[in-house]
């Protein structure tokens, strides 16, 4: 990309002068993925390694609550989320005050939290789980019901999965509930030989749909080792670009949803994050102290 190479450059220099790291999520633009990123995953994959890195900041290319996590395994560490605006509907869908009303209506049954919640609402649960590790989360547990918030999805999905019964939350992904199983059924018709792959947050019948249900880093490796010959990722379509340079012999075919918070991170915009050191991610120590609990209790399950 010539027209970004500019910007490519002097981040890269500035990552050596401020010993930083950059953390991206799979859905941030190729330009960032390829061109400046230094670990590139799902929440999962960005959590264990925010603990793995011994730079001095760590720049998260991703949303909030992904800094958020970062700074709980690193509160040493300068944590820069490169843009204010960088929320998610999930996280936004629930509260801490929630969680204690949710208790008091089932006590004694322990509250699984996706990742996609704010240090407040992690502060509340037992332990957190991703799209990646949330059956073997539940499962860990050894009880016969939990409740599982926010995404009721992800939720359904789970409960298709194991034998414990799930009490969901009604919190949806904007990106992925806006997918639909006709939608699904339309692509099939008008594209033979097509191979189905969809994220847990999509609704019920897209996942009843497609081929293969998982994260985005299970979604990637599913392309990687099965390599066929034309997919449909029903995820936020940055990830098809992202994918498809280490992936020559796949066609992607995409309906394009994109997240709008994702995007607010830009290659300026890091820029300006590691020129300035800010925005800082801060998070008060006695809220730290109980919401990094259940993130570790969650990468002691499964990393
Ligand atoms: P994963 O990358 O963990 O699958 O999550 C998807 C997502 O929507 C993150 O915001
Ligand atoms: Fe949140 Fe969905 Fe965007 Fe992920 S893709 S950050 S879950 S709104």
């Amino acid at each position: 990309w010539p027209f970004h190479a500019p910007l490519v450059h002097a981040i890269n220099e500035l990552k050596r002068e401020r010993n930083a790291v950059i953390l991206a999520h799979n859905y941030q633009t190729p330009e960032i993925f390829h061109g400046v990123a230094d670990i590139v995953g799902d929440s999962l994959a960005l959590a264990a390694r925010a603990t793995q890195t011994d730079a001095d900041v760590i720049v998260l290319a991703g949303v909030h609550f992904m800094a958020e996590t970062a700074k709980l395994l690193n509160p040493a560490k300068t944590v820069l989320i490169p843009s204010r605006n960088a929320g998610c509907s999930l996280a936004d869908s629930i509260t801490a005050a929630d969680v204690r009303l949710l208790r008091e209506a089932h006590p004694g049954v322990p509250v699984v939290a996706y990742v996609n919640t704010s240090a407040e609402v992690k502060a509340e649960v037992d332990i957190c789980c991703t799209s990646g590790n949330a059956v073997e989360v539940v499962e860990s547990l050894g009880v016969d019901r939990v409740i599982f918030l926010p995404d009721e999805y992800l939720a359904k999905y789970v409960a298709t999965q194991t034998k414990v019964e799930i009490i969901a939350w009604k919190g949806h992904c904007e990106v992925h509930e806006r997918f639909t199983g006709a939608e699904i059924e339309d692509f099939r018709r008008r594209f033979d030989r097509l191979t189905v792959i969809a994220h847990p947050e999509c609704p019920p019948d897209v996942l009843e749909a497609a081929d293969f249900v998982g994260s985005t880093a299970r979604m990637i490796d599913y392309v990687g080792s099965e390599k066929p010959p034309r997919v449909l990722m029903v995820t936020e379509c940055s990830m098809s670009d992202n994918v498809a340079a280490a992936s020559p012999e796949t066609e992607f075919v995409r309906p394009c949803n994109l997240c709008p918070h994702m995007k607010t991170v830009t290659l300026s915009s890091i820029l300006e994050s590691l020129q300035t050191l800010e925005p800082r991610v801060e998070i008060p120590d006695a809220l730290a102290v109980r919401a990094r609990r259940s993130v570790e209790r969650m990468l002691a399950v499964k990393p």
